[in-house]
């Protein structure tokens, strides 16, 4: 977590509206966050947790990290093994009267889909559910359109489900993909860059709590270094504070950042290697190309995915290559931070403005090498 949440007031507010609802039992309706890596969607799911666990009703909270079931069923029973402590197959199987005789066979035979889903309602019925779903564009389509399905059925019947997630961009394709019911009701916060005021108070805040103080030059200068990306507000906030820390006047100023730029450069670097290198060396000479056009358009205003579908194909075919391949590499470029459509959003936006500048900066140096 960072120091200090920098803006994401309407985020924590859905959450706090969310638990409220989820306290009453009045249907909350699922929460997703949609954003590029390192945008803080993590930061905002602990958040939510933390502020369900400070709730004066008892709150189970339950977070898929791993592999999730794909059935309504599969999930109910690890919802009910490891979050409800109900012991399978007994409990339920006596619930269910499925009427076996003799200890063995009870034993021996799972409860069926719908004794497990019906004791799942019996025990949200009871406690309220906030159910977690980190990085949702890695997870199987039928996954997440389970766990929508679930929302709505335990909500139905007992008003006492939150479902909390969040992923990259392309995680709006898996719902598509999933078939769940996603109703116009569910929330969709789009979590990109921070703006300049926010992300001066990312920085300022922890050091004022500190006892240190930074110049206003200073503190522009590390803000506009950062361009509003919540991970490089980090890098450039630790490296101040341990430059003034072992300083007895603990104040930072200009000459302070320019001491650090060389190590928070060398942190970012490692930031644009790894996305860079996610790209083979044919696809960076093409993805080079294509931000360069998208760079050119910029100020004709409002160049949305589908340009940026088209600029993908006609580079590919100047190429000579397929486009076929158009929509998975213009995909590509918004899983790698280049750019992004926010949810109803009908333009691009970055989501790292500097690394676009790092690939462009890679490839004339490749020219010029050869
Ligand atoms: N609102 C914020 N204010 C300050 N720092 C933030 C904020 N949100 C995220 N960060 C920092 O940015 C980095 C990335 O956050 P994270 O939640 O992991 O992003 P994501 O899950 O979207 O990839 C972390 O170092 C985190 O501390
Ligand atoms: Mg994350």
């Amino acid at each position: 977590m960072p120091p200090h949440i920098a803006g994401r007031e309407r985020e924590k507010s859905a959450f706090v509206e969310g638990i409220g609802e989820l306290t009453r039992s009045e249907e909350p309706q699922a929460i997703l966050l949609v954003g590029p890596r390192g945008c803080g969607k993590t930061v905002l799911l602990n958040w939510c947790r933390n502020h369900a666990l400070q709730s004066d009703r008892h709150i189970r909270v339950k977070e898929f990290t791993r592999e999730v079931p794909t059935t309504m069923a599969g999930i109910a029973r690890e919802l009910l093994d490891n979050v409800f402590d109900v012991r399978f197959p007994d409990e339920i199987m006596a619930r269910a009267n499925v009427g076996i005789a003799g200890a063995e066979g009870k034993w021996n035979t799972e409860p069926s889909d719908m004794a497990v889903l019906e004791a799942l309602i019996e025990q949200c019925g009871k406690s309220p559910l906030l159910l977690v779903l980190e990085e949702a564009a890695d997870k199987n389509p039928e996954s997440v359109g389970a766990l929508f399905n679930l929302h709505q059925r335990i909500n139905r019947e007992t008003g006492n489900m939150l479902f909390v997630l969040a992923g990259t961009p392309r995680v709006m394709d898996v719902l598509r993909d999933s078939k769940a019911t996603f109703s116009d009701r569910n929330r969709v916060l789009n979590v990109g860059l921070l703006g300049s005021e926010e992300s001066a108070e990312a920085i300022a805040k922890p050091l004022r709590e500190n006892r240190m103080s930074i110049t206003e030059p200073a503190l522009a200068k590390a803000v506009s270094e950062s361009q509003g990306f919540p991970y490089f507000l980090q890098v450039w906030g630790k490296a101040l504070f341990n430059r003034v820390l072992g300083e007895g006047t603990g104040k930072i100023s200009l000459s302070d950042v320019e001491a650090v730029t060389e190590e928070v450069d060398a942190e970012r670097n490692v930031t644009y290697a790894t996305r860079y290198r996610e790209w083979s060396a044919n696809d960076r000479k093409i993805l080079a190309e294509v931000l360069a056009s998208i760079r050119s358009l910029e100020n004709s205003d409002g160049i949305g995915e589908d340009d940026l579908l088209q600029v993908v194909a006609k580079t590919l075919e100047s190429h000579e290559e397929s486009n076929a391949r158009a929509e998975k590499f213009a995909a590509k470029i918004t899983e790698t931070g280049c750019l992004w459509q926010p949810w109803g959003s009908n333009k691009l936006e970055s989501g790292l403005p500097s690394f676009i500048d790092f690939v462009l900066d890679k490839s004339i140096e490749g020219k010029h090498a050869v």
